[in-house]
């Protein structure tokens, strides 16, 4: 049995690139903030708790971190100063203490298990994922001598000699959790940035006659976050990861460079996704669905064989069942849709349940707002509402009920009623011909009188 890990999570850096009123580690990315990516790879290790380290009176970073306690550091002294803020909440642990950066969302479960693996096999007591860098200037770098890590020196502390190495630093770190308040306690701040480097760490842990190693991963996984451009890098390096493994999954893409996934969405195998589909969080599609070009889709669960688009918005709260039809230009929000309900051109159905097999005609609007509140309107199953009505929330329409087109109902209509709710028409026989030539005379006269 392996003694489960701790992770110190450092989120305390002041993050000033971003040019950001938000802290760096809340922007998003695939739909999720920054930080709940990391909280989700090292989820999935065998944890004994979550530490976060924050700036002071970052509540909102704290709140990311919820329900994980988070522990402040008071002023961003350095790597090594942050790390020993979690000290406190890291009494009575003994196994192996992990430290991971908010900043670098990419680092996977899997590379994080390699070293706490290497770790405990070679009796390490520091251990680091390090990587070769094809432009490794912004990096510590990895002083390996004989399978062994003797130290990390930093870009600004490095000679020519040890700027020349490639191996570089990613910033995750494995300590033994017997050792990790000696070593960080022994952590000096005489370096060029005047900071208390955690990665000084290695060469302490060297000089107390201790071992540490250093196990490569893949750049990609490593790239930290400092600005937007990186940001966006970030995001682009995921959505490629998610679309792979929606692809892996069973799931046609036309063109899967165009669609644009959440981090938690769950596409269910023989689902296709037509060009420029945008998925936010909270996005589950059963099987068999086609989801046509041009969707925004946010929030919302698709049953088995529904038709979605193409060119439609699907908002959070909404719940499509088995064999749904939503067509163009059709927006729903906070609405259910029974089975085999249809709502195939220009629509807006908000705060809405339709009924199974019901027919939405085209440019029908649930009128769901008054200003003030929003108001439900409930269509039973069967029923059909004509084309270009308003539906007026709060309303209910009745089981196999039916709307005249053009209608704007304000009233509920029962079961198996026929409603109208327009003027009635009035038709004059022969009377087009006489109109022209009345409407014709009267714009000669109004040229007329401009020439005069
Ligand atoms: C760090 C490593 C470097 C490595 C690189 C990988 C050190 C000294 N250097 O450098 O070897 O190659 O990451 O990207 O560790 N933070 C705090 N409090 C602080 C300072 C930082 O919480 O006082 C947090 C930041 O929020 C960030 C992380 O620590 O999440 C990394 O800090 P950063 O200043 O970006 O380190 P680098 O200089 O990039
Ligand atoms: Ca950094």
């Amino acid at each position: 049995m392996t003694s489960p890990i701790a992770v110190v999570v450092l989120a305390a850096g002041a993050g000033t690139r971003m040019k950001s009123t938000i802290p760096k580690v809340l922007h998003p990315l695939a739909g999720w903030p920054m930080l709940r990516h990391v909280l989700d790879n090292v989820g999935r290790l065998k944890l004994a708790r979550i530490v976060g380290v924050i700036s002071p009176g970052a509540k909102a970073v704290a709140a990311a971190f919820a329900p994980h306690p988070t522990a402040v550091q008071r002023r961003p002294l350095g790597t090594g100063d942050a790390a020993k803020a979690a000290l406190g909440a890291l009494e009575g642990h003994r196994g192996p203490v992990l430290v991971v950066f908010g900043d670098a969302p990419l680092v996977t479960t899997a590379s994080m298990r390699r070293l706490v693996a290497a770790c405990r096999k070679e009796k390490a007591a520091v251990g680091v994922l390090g990587f070769i860098a094809r432009d490794p200037s912004p990096y510590g770098r990895l002083i390996v001598h004989r399978d062994r890590l003797e130290k990390i020196v930093e870009s600004k502390d490095a000679d020519e000699a040890e700027k020349a190495i490639d191996f570089c630093n990613s910033g995750v770190m494995c300590l033994d959790g017997e050792l990790v308040a000696a070593l960080l306690g022994a952590i000096r701040n005489d370096n060029a940035k005047r900071e208390f480097y955690l990665t000084d760490a290695v060469a302490i842990a060297c000089a107390t006659g201790h071992k540490a190693i250093a196990v490569e991963g893949e750049e990609g996984e490593f790239q930290g976050i400092n600005s937007r451009a990186e940001l966006a890098s970030a995001e682009r390096a995921l959505q490629h990861r998610l679309r792979a493994a929606a692809l892996a999954g069973g799931v046609t893409m036309t063109d899967p460079e165009t669609v644009w996934l959440a981090a938690d969405t769950r596409l269910a195998a023989d689902v296709t996704i037509g060009p420029c589909v945008r998925f936010g969080p909270g996005v589950s599609v059963a099987s068999n669905v086609e989801i046509r070009a041009f969707c925004d889709i946010e929030g919302a669960r698709i049953g088995r064989g529904a038709v979605v688009g193409p060119f439609a918005r699907v908002r959070p709260g909404s719940d499509l069942a088995e064999g749904v039809h939503i067509g163009n230009f059709v927006e729903l929000k906070a609405t259910k849709m029974g089975k085999g309900a249809k709502a195939n051109h220009l629509a807006y159905l908000g705060d809405s349940d339709i009924g199974a097999a019901s027919n939405i005609g085209a440019g029908t609007i649930a009128v769901n707002y008054d200003g003030y509140g929003k108001w439900r309107t409930v269509v039973a199953a069967e029923a059909f509402v004509g084309s270009n009505s308003s539906l007026v929330a709060p309303v209910r329409i009745g089981k196999g009920a039916n709307v005249t087109a053009g209608s704007v109902i304000t009233e509920d209509v029962p079961a198996g009623a026929v409603a109208f709710g327009r003027a009635r028409q009035v038709t004059k026989k022969g009377r087009a011909a006489p109109l022209r030539a009345k409407l014709k005379a009267r714009a000669a006269a109004a040229k007329r009188g401009k020439k005069k």
